[in-house]
């Protein structure tokens, strides 16, 4: 899913940064003119929002939470999209962890699957606090 998602944003014409655990998977998205982030730390250095699919909470623990995790990048103004199908405990730790260094999280959740994800045709359905509350 994030990986035709990343696609989607390369054909559009947004700057794209990649990471995944094993990056061997990046490959071809770097081939495609993304760049490729060494940690979540590094992705979340690089961009202003994250776009995260990742497998479960524990996969989601490792991204944010690691000692190179992308928490340690958030600042006023980063945005956390949670694609990834999580608890609401998870994403509720997840955005709260984020809004202390004043940066936000929206879970968005997709129908379409992988045919969605390659068209760019998914469907999101968002849940967070309206802008005029965020940072
Ligand atoms: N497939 C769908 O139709 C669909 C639709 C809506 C939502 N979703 C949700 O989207 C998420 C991804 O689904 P998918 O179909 O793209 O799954 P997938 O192809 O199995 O990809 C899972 C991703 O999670 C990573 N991962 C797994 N465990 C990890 C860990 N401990 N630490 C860091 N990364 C970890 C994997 O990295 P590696 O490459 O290193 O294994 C891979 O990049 C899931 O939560 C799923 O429920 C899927």
């Amino acid at each position: 899913m994030g990986s035709r998602m990343a696609r989607n944003l390369l054909r559009k014409g947004f700057p794209t940064t990649v990471w995944n655990r094993t990056p061997e998977r990046c490959e071809s998205l770097v081939k495609e003119g993304a760049r490729a982030a060494g940690t979540p730390f590094e992705l979340a250095e690089h961009a202003d929002v994250v776009v995260a699919c990742v497998a479960d909470p524990p996969a989601v623990e490792r991204l944010v939470f690691a000692e190179d995790g992308l928490l340690g990048a958030a600042r006023p103004g980063f945005r956390y999209l949670e694609c990834s199908t999580v608890s609401p405990e998870t994403t509720r730790r997840v955005q709260a962890a984020l809004r202390e260094r004043g940066a936000d999280a929206l879970e968005a959740l997709a129908t379409g699957s992988k045919n969605g994800a390659e068209n760019g045709t998914l469907l999101f359905m968002t849940g967070g606090d309206p802008p005029s509350t965020r940072s």
